[in-house]
């Protein structure tokens, strides 16, 4: 999505070897605007997919999933990093281990939330090692929903997360992937989305 490669650009950080961040407009402040636009293009993507949910995690998945929902006209479900008092019905769970963090977290949804027979868009801010996207992807196969695809705003193509989920046979839409940073710079493979441009 040449719109958003333009804003990581603009807005964009490299952090060391290989961090981006986008803190002015993804993962910290949050441009509804740029996000609406991203929402419209998974939803364009997805438009014959005949989805009944689009699923995330908190937080940052949040933004970008809640407008592709509306596009689609479906609710929007994010898994939960932390269980709290009210979530006391059954639960689908998964383990997500975090190579920025160096931590396993718990992710859950609330098994009334998904069901049989569902068909799921997965979104996700940061596509790296995969993760968290596995994780999700495992929460849908207890309830026993298809994903028809994930969509993740940004991929880090140099880490091994696409892989993962191509060899799981997922349908992957990355709108913005980085082939590299150089002399501080983000060198962008062609994304997913290109000709919807
Ligand atoms: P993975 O989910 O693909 O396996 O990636 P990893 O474990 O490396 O990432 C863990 C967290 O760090 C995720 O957020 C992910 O979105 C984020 N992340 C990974 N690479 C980058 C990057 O280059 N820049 C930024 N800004 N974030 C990155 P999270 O822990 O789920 O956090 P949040 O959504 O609650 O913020």
């Amino acid at each position: 999505m040449k719109l958003l490669e333009d804003r990581i650009h603009t807005d964009g950080q490299v952090l060391g070897q290989d961090i981006l961040k986008v803190d002015r407009f993804l993962t910290h402040q949050v441009d509804y605007q740029l996000m609406k636009k991203i929402g419209k293009r998974f939803a364009q993507v997805y438009a014959n997919a005949g989805v009944t949910k689009v699923v995330t995690i908190e937080a940052s998945g949040i933004a970008p999933a809640l407008y592709a929902a509306e596009s689609l006209n479906v609710p929007m479900v994010f898994a939960k990093k932390a269980k709290n008092v009210t979530m006391n019905d059954d639960l689908l769970i998964t383990e997500v281990y975090s190579f920025t963090k160096k931590l396993t977290s718990t992710v859950q949804i609330s098994s009334k939330l998904i069901e049989e027979g569902d068909k799921v868009l997965i979104i996700d801010d940061f596509l790296a090692n995969g993760q968290a996207a596995l994780g999700l992807v495992h929460l849908m196969e207890q309830a026993k929903a298809e994903v028809v695809g994930l969509g993740m705003v940004i991929e880090k193509s140099f880490q091994d997360g696409r892989q993962k989920l191509l060899d799981q046979g997922m349908k992957l839409t990355s709108l913005a992937r980085i082939e590299k940073f150089e002399d501080g710079k983000v060198i962008f493979a062609p994304a997913d989305d290109k000709d919807f441009d």
